[in-house]
């Protein structure tokens, strides 16, 4: 029996990384899985591998439009949301100093204005019992040079998920956040400009994680699946650290 066996799940990111192992797992334990990403292509064949267990909706977290679209489909099923992982964003580096309006302007427009709006949007189809998981960062509690941006957008993601917690509790609604560390993932790589120096990049990440490596995505859909799930059903506004020991030891 799958820990997720007849619930409705939402995965948005979920073309690639985090999103794209979290929404495999899902389906592995039984749900049924919207999943949504920019790339139409990345969509398609990740629904034909999940044979039958998903319906994907190409959607960019920052378009209103696209957002009534994903919600409009999840309606269309009839079943309501049990499971919602508001995960699609990423981040760039730009030290203080070279910090520009439209890497702010994107940064939160995709990871804090995206978030809160798939949150928002999906507050009518939540059942009673339904668990929220946000993405966050380990980066909320770290100084990271040239990330500033990045880490206070994940600094909001920390704070939505208490505060969301609180409004939505009276529904029997829990919202956590999951904080990864370094994962490896084509959104990590790609952080630097060229393939030898992500090889420096994730190296060097790699190292100063106390268990000397990356994460893997599974690992991350891993502790996704127990806040989903009602293993953790007396847990709510909380962060869970995934990150080898980097925040903690
Ligand atoms: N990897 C890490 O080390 C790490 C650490 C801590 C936190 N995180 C967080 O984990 C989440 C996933 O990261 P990842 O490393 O798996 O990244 P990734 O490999 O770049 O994947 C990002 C996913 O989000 C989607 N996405 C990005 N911007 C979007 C937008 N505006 N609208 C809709 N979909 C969008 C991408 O799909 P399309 O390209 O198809 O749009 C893709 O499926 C992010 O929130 C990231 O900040 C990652």
């Amino acid at each position: 029996m799958g820990q997720l066996d007849g619930k409705t799940a939402l995965v948005t990111g979920a073309t690639w990384g985090i999103g794209l192992a979290t929404a495999q797992r899902f389906a592995a334990e039984g749900a049924h899985v919207f999943v949504t990403g920019r790339r139409q292509d990345a969509l398609d064949a990740l629904v034909a591998s999940l044979d039958g267990s998903a319906t994907g909706v190409r959607a960019d977290v920052t378009d209103d439009d696209d957002l009534d679209r994903v919600f409009a489909a999840v309606a269309g099923r009839g079943a309501g949301l049990d499971v919602l992982f508001a995960n699609a964003g990423g981040g760039e580096f730009a030290a203080l100093g070279d910090i520009t309006v439209e890497h702010v302007r994107s940064t939160f427009d995709a990871n804090v204005g995206g978030t809160l709006f798939t949150v928002q949007k999906a507050l009518p189809l939540l059942n009673e019992g339904a668990s929220v998981v946000l993405t966050g960062s380990n980066i909320d509690v770290k100084g990271v040079p040239a990330f500033s941006v990045y880490a206070a957008t994940k600094a909001a993601i920390r704070s939505f998920a208490r505060t969301w917690a609180a409004e939505l509790v009276g529904r029997g609604i829990r919202v956590n956040s999951i904080a990864p560390g370094p994962v490896d993932t084509p959104g990590l790589s790609g952080l630097a400009g060229d393939p030898e120096g992500a090889k420096q990049l994730l190296d060097s990440l790699a190292a100063a994680v106390p268990m000397r490596r990356l994460g893997r995505p599974e690992e991350i859909a891993d502790a996704v699946l127990f806040l989903a799930s009602d293993s953790s059903r007396f847990v709510t506004g909380t962060e869970i650290y995934v990150d080898g020991g980097a925040s903690q030891v």
